[in-house]
């Protein structure tokens, strides 16, 4: 008899033949996210989990666990998982970081140049007839990026990467990490470590690129946007939850900073009505951080070759902890 795999939902075909040659998989279709009482279910008799960052698996849901013995999450980020009751239990769980770092910086540059230059902003005012009110020389201006000073918080894959880029732009890098990276990093990015509160006061953009945690929950709130310049640009690629939303509802409509990227919310995904929809100085984007072509077969090859090695009792390419 073929273990059992459940998958919360599909993959790439070339994914799924792969599985199905080893596995009697379930692929759960219909509402997304799989509902818990479902995948509460399910997860009494697989062996095999293939989920997604909105799947909650946490502490709960795993004791609810007879025979699991991999996680293989189809994406970066694991802040749905609760990895150490995972590791308690003896389950491995797998994950897929770097395939996705430059596309995931892309877009992050991507919401960067956006705000600044005022794209989607114009593209709204083509599309409502208005092109004819933006005629005066002074009437629709954007933001240079050479020249600005680039704030990253949390310097590692995907942070270094962006850095990468701005240097390309000649954006002065400024970063901000529990660590400083090495000298030599330093010097090849063009970046250089500062304090926290430095990162804040001084960045023109400031990018966004660290877990969700305890202490990273609501980090960026009124008091930090008080602190920001008015010029400043906020731009999020890594957890919505990292930013107070309301916050910064706030601060955008009270222009306290000038502008917003986001591509994570905390609540995804967020509805028409809602009141960040309503505002010009912000684009938004719908968590597509690693949502290109290639980089998305990437992942779903990780994201099976992580699942068959933690069914053999082997650690996953790309394992948490364990
Ligand atoms: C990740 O991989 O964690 C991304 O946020 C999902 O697209």
């Amino acid at each position: 008899m073929k273990k059992k795999v459940l998958l919360t939902r599909t993959l790439h075909d070339f994914a799924l033949k792969e599985l199905r040659k080893k596995y009697q998989i379930e692929i759960h279709s219909g509402k997304i996210p799989i509902p818990q009482t479902k995948l509460r279910s399910r997860i009494k008799e697989i062996e095999g989990l293939i989920c997604f960052p909105y799947d909650k698996i946490d502490k709960e849901m795993i004791k609810h666990a007879r025979n699991l013995k991999v996680i293989s999450t189809y994406s970066v980020g694991f802040d749905h998982i609760d990895t150490e009751y995972a590791k308690e239990k003896k389950i491995r769980v797998g994950y897929t970081p770097e395939v996705l770092t430059d596309a995931t910086a892309d877009l992050a540059f991507s919401l960067m140049l956006d705000i600044a230059r005022r794209v989607s902003e114009g593209d709204r005012i083509i599309r409502n007839g208005k092109w004819n009110e933006i005629y005066g020389a002074y009437d629709y201006v954007g933001t240079d990026l050479q020249g600005k000073t680039l704030g990253i918080f949390g310097l590692g894959r995907i942070g270094s990467t962006l850095a990468k880029r701005a240097k390309a732009f000649d954006m002065k890098i400024i970063y901000h990490n529990r660590k400083h990276v090495s000298k030599s990093k330093e010097k090849a990015l063009g970046a250089k470590y500062v304090s926290f509160e430095k990162l804040i006061s001084d960045s023109d953009f400031l990018s966004v690129h660290v877990p969700h945690t305890k202490e990273t929950d609501h980090l960026f709130n009124l008091k930090i946007f008080r602190k920001m310049k008015k010029t400043a640009f906020l731009i999020n690629t890594s957890r919505g939850k990292v930013v107070n939303q309301r916050d910064l509802e706030s601060a955008l409509k009270k222009k306290t900073i000038s502008g917003a990227g986001l591509d994570v919310f905390e609540m995804e995904p967020i509805k028409k009505n809602n009141p960040l929809c309503k505002l010009e100085n912000i684009v938004l984007a719908p968590h597509i951080g690693s949502s290109t072509k290639e980089t998305r077969k990437k992942m779903a090859e990780i994201t099976v070759k992580n699942l068959i090695l933690g069914m053999n009792g082997k650690k996953p390419i790309y394992s948490v902890g364990y």
